[in-house]
């Protein structure tokens, strides 16, 4: 045996262990952020003793547990690329989660996609009332840019204009909103792959890519150092609708923790109905292959924003 072979034993423990610690950079990323996530809401989220009380305990409601925290998540294993301070990374998760939670709320109020089952619990409007979901959903996209402007974020206010303007940018007309209102007139317009596409980049692709540009804005890195980051974040956040989208299609309910098979009964368009699920999973599966490769420009220190892209295609949930 020439010195440089391995053994085929010993190969196969190397790879068993390779595959238990990308899994474990994955799982201790998601418990860590997951965790200061909840503890960031529970701090900025008190309940006032007074007739608001009602408001801010359905904010907390919606804000604190049951979700996933892709973006928080997106945002601090970028940042960590550039050593930036945990502390700051969370503060602006918390930021664009405080955002994508609102849009949940509205996105499941009857006038939208009437859901009742949100995070395995009744949905906001359900547990509290209409009015109260509004106005929650209002306080929490406000909360967002309170974060970020705020100098606990950064003590630098070029770089806390940058993460307002990311952020808003990513979440009105130009973004998520815009993508909404796509996703309610797709039941009067047909759609083709272009516009299927634009529609999902705005509604889903705008925050998480938001997500990832945060991470750099904190880190300082320039807007030319930035284009390997805003190409994987265009890729993981096309893959991420479809994922979604296969999941309505064919998902287990009790894991999702969401009302599912409602896409086709409201008339949605989506990749799963323009390619079959065979042709969207394919396409979601190169997107995710092309994202991870974007990012070979990084060693090891990159592994968790792979595992995630790998993550966000084969999920369950
Ligand atoms: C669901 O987003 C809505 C979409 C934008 C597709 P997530 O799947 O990230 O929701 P949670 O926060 O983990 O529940
Ligand atoms: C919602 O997309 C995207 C948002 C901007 C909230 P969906 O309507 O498909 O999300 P789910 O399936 O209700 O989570
Ligand atoms: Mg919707
Ligand atoms: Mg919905
Ligand atoms: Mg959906």
């Amino acid at each position: 045996m020439a010195s440089q072979e391995v053994p085929p034993r010993l190969m196969r423990a190397i790879e068993v262990n390779l595959v238990e610690s990308t899994e474990s950079v994955l799982a201790n990323g998601f418990s860590r952020i997951q965790a200061e996530v909840d503890d960031a809401f529970d701090a900025f989220l008190p309940v006032p003793e007074d007739t608001r009380a009602r408001l801010v305990e359905a904010m907390r409601y919606a804000a604190i547990g049951g979700g996933k925290r892709v973006r928080p998540l997106l945002v601090a294993a970028t940042a960590d690329l550039f050593g930036v301070d945990r502390h700051a990374a969370v503060r602006a998760g918390c930021a664009v989660e405080s955002i994508h939670v609102y849009s949940l709320i509205h996105d499941d109020l009857p006038c939208m996609d009437d859901d009742d089952l949100r995070h395995g619990k009744p949905t906001l409007h359900k547990a509290f009332d209409e009015a109260t979901a509004v106005l929650a959903g209002d306080s929490l996209h406000a909360l967002a840019f309170e974060i970020l402007s705020d100098h606990a974020t950064s003590s630098d206010p070029f770089t806390r204009s940058e993460l307002i303007a990311t952020l808003a940018g990513a979440s009105g007309m130009n973004g998520m909103a815009g993508g909404q209102m796509m996703d309610i007139a797709a039941d009067e317009q047909e759609y083709d792959l272009h516009s299927i596409t634009r529609l999902q980049q705005l509604k889903t692709g705008a925050l998480l890519a938001a997500s990832v540009e945060m991470g750099a804005v904190l880190g300082k890195v320039p807007v030319e150092g930035r284009a390997h980051l805003r190409a994987y974040a265009r890729d993981i956040g096309l893959a991420f609708q479809i994922a979604d989208d296969l999941l309505d299609h064919e998902g287990d309910e009790s894991k999702a923790g969401k009302a599912l098979r409602k896409d086709d009964e409201q008339g949605k368009q989506t990749f799963v109905t323009l390619m079959g699920p065979d042709g969207a999973r394919d396409q979601a599966r190169a997107l995710v292959e092309q994202a991870v490769g974007h990012l070979s420009q990084h060693g090891k220190e990159a592994a968790l924003l792979s595992e995630l892209a790998r993550f966000i295609v084969e999920r369950d949930r």
